[in-house]
């Protein structure tokens, strides 16, 4: 799974152009699902575009809100807007909204069971900042941040495959210095083993897919998709550009 995460980038124009071009310039044989994450204003756009010229390229949204009972909240987007415009994914808990938005763990679940609930896929982002790198403290904040699943386990456990996560560590975001395919190797097996044994989803069969985010480019993007429990790319910076997008989808 390859995602182009477009952040706050782009114009009805730059997204007919790169849907038209990525779709033109993908490996059709190259199976790895392709999600495009336009800011919210184009979703509508991106949907029609794809449908009408049947491409292969999904569509996630970068941002859903929940809402509390009986609360309100102007500007919200709620999961179920999501799916009447048959939007598939959606991003929750990318750094940039836990540290702008100020998003608690309480409305990170909240979002996450909601979007179940309209069956749209979620892509749960976890990741440690250079303090807790450097304090050797990642594995007790990836535990904290993956805990949170657990209590969907009682009441969404049919839903549970659909959630995909992606380790985005903070400090390689925009940063243009990814973290070392060692690290990452190290990272997503600690991941992929609390969610087996800690949170317990391997006696429910359930193995998710746990992709990298944080500076990957063209140069960096084989390296990375090859590593050990690396299962796909969540892109920033360089997705904006379609041909350099088209490249490392189709080197993965
Ligand atoms: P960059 O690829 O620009 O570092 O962004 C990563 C990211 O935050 C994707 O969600």
């Amino acid at each position: 799974m390859i995602i182009a995460n477009w952040k706050m980038n782009g114009t009805k124009q730059s997204v007919a152009t790169w849907i038209e071009s990525v779709s033109n310039n993908m490996n059709k044989k190259n199976m790895n699902p392709c999600i495009f994450c336009p800011p919210t204003c184009y979703l509508e756009y991106a949907r029609s575009l794809i449908d009408e010229n049947d491409y292969h390229i999904e569509i996630g949204s970068q941002i859903v809100n929940h809402s509390f009972e009986d609360e309100s909240l102007t500007g919200g987007i709620s999961s179920t807007m999501l799916k009447d415009l048959r939007i598939e994914y959606v991003l929750v808990g990318h750094s940039e909204q836990r540290n702008f938005l100020k998003e608690s763990n309480n409305v990170i679940t909240k979002k996450i069971e909601k979007a179940l609930e309209d069956q749209l896929s979620v892509i749960y982002c976890i990741g440690e900042d250079i303090d807790t790198k450097n304090k050797n403290e990642t594995y007790l904040f990836l535990s904290e941040q993956l805990d949170l699943l657990g209590q969907l386990q009682s009441t969404h456990e049919d839903k549970l495959s659909s959630i995909i996560f992606a380790y985005e560590p903070i400090w390689a975001i925009g940063s243009g210095l990814n973290a070392e395919k060692d690290y990452i190797e190290e990272m997503h097996e600690f991941i992929k083993k609390y969610i087996n044994d800690d949170l317990g989803w391997g006696h429910l069969d359930i193995y998710p897919a746990v992709l990298y985010g944080g500076s990957v480019n063209l140069d960096n993007c084989e390296e990375i998709i090859s590593s050990t429990d690396v299962d796909g790319l969540l892109i920033g910076g360089a997705s904006l550009n379609s041909e350099t997008f088209s490249k490392i989808y189709n080197l993965s």
